[in-house]
């Protein structure tokens, strides 16, 4: 056991597995509000239309504005350029929703991932990585995902959106390809999606709010505000909005073993990406009234095709007349691979019970989750999580074969 897993099953891996619970449900909490709120500012820019030229409203200033119903009562709000003639008593700031989802979420990063990191982010097929390394790779990503993202958004590039977009998402892809090339497929994942998690938060602390903080304080001194802190903060804003639907794709991953396992996981990432961005800008369009279909469709199109490139091969034939296989070699190979973790008192450090309850430490067990089993070493290779167990594809093929000729626990 490493430094790590001497300080997991020192806090108690029950107690991290109650910690992680309640930071889990936390950050989903925060990152709700904090992309609902989102949402509806983006929608509110995109739908507010400009008072009659002479009217009050456009003597006060208002730029826009717009009427809803909601949940029993009429709103009207209206949008200032650059800024109200004077600054209201109170003003209310949209911040700790962000501050909060990165705060839980990097929380979590440690409690599921650095604090477990030979089992979680370490895949020996991939690089044979100490818990340092893996965690190092894990952090170092975060850092020079932000950096590089600055430094695109302040370079000329940063005023022609498109080709912005283009860079930032091949960027994108090949921090994808080199982190799953370092570690396993999902912490490989999941660490891309802390990077633009990131550089979401870092856009909302180092320059919406410091920009607002000024336009703010302009005012306090009886200035104009400069309207360049807007400006900067807009780019800001568009980029996270585009980052929401990949961002949230990477967060769900976990549950899907295909794509973070598969090959080309890193290319499986990117299409699933401009899929979430294609999809993001149909709406971002029709909050302004235009509907164009184009986007949406290919978006669609793009996840049916990764779907397609991805299907797991359907079982060779032959494997059914093969001749069956010994229960006694699938119980040694699953005693093996799997039983470390998979009992109600798993070995493997940093688990505390067996994981998504699943035990396969009797014969009852294994036979009852049999297809289990099988979708998740032969069809879908996911388990022994990071293959932490080393089982090879020989004991993947028996295991397959057992299954296939009837799952039976006698002799064949
Ligand atoms: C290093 C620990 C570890 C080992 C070894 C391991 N697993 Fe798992 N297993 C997990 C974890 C963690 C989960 C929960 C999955 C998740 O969080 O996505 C899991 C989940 C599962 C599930 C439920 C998946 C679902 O979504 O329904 C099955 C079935 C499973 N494992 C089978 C196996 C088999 C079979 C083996 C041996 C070939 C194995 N596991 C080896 C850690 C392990």
């Amino acid at each position: 056991m490493d430094a790590f897993g001497h300080l997991a099953a020192h806090l108690g891996a029950y107690g991290l597995e109650w910690l992680n619970l309640l930071v889990r449900w936390l950050h989903i909490i925060t990152g709700i509000a904090w992309i609902g709120a989102s949402f509806y500012f983006v929608w509110l820019d995109n739908t507010i239309r400009p008072p009659a030229p002479d009217s009050e409203l456009a003597k006060k200033g208002v730029s826009g504005e717009l009427w809803a119903v909601h949940g029993g009562g009429f709103y009207n709000p209206q949008k200032y350029l650059v800024a109200p003639a004077a600054l209201p008593k109170e003003l209310h700031w949209f911040k700790w929703e962000a501050y909060s989802t990165w705060l839980s979420g990097f929380a979590l990063l440690v409690i599921v991932y650095y604090l477990n990191a030979q089992a979680m982010m370490v895949d020996r097929g991939v690089a044979d990585l100490s818990s340092w390394q893996a965690v190092g790779i894990g952090l170092g990503s975060l850092v020079v995902g932000w950096v590089v993202y600055d430094l695109l958004c302040r370079s000329p590039l940063g005023r022609h959106d498109l080709a912005f977009g283009l860079t930032i998402f091949a960027f994108l892809v090949a921090s994808s390809y080199v982190l799953t090339h370092l570690l396993s497929g999902r912490a490989a994942y999941l660490h891309v999606g802390a990077m633009i998690g990131t550089m979401m938060v870092a856009n909302v602390a180092m320059l919406i709010i410091p920009g607002q903080r000024k336009m703010v304080n302009a005012m306090l001194a009886g200035e104009k505000p400069d309207p360049v802190h807007g400006i900067k903060a807009k780019q800001r804003s568009v980029h996270n909005n585009y980052f929401t639907l990949p961002v949230l794709f990477i967060m769900i991953s976990n549950h899907y073993a295909m794509t973070y396992r598969h090959a080309f996981s890193w290319a499986v990432l990117g299409a699933i990406m401009a899929a979430g961005v294609l999809i993001r800008h149909f709406f971002n369009l029709r909050h302004k009234g235009r509907i164009e279909w184009r986007y949406p469709l290919a978006g669609v199109a793009i996840l049916a095709g990764v779907a397609v490139a991805i299907a797991p091969s359907a079982p060779a034939p032959a494997a059914a007349a093969a001749p069956g296989v010994d229960f006694a070699q699938v119980r040694t190979i699953i005693d093996q691979r799997c039983v470390s973790c998979h009992a109600a008192h798993p070995t493997q450090p940093g688990f505390a019970t067996a994981p998504a309850g699943v035990m396969l430490d009797t014969t009852e067990h294994v036979s009852r989750n049999a297809a289990r089993i099988y979708q998740q070493t032969v069809q879908m290779k996911a388990m022994p999580l990071a293959n932490l167990t080393n089982m090879t594809d020989a004991e993947r093929a028996q295991v397959g074969a057992w299954f296939e000729a009837g799952a039976r626990t006698g002799k064949p």
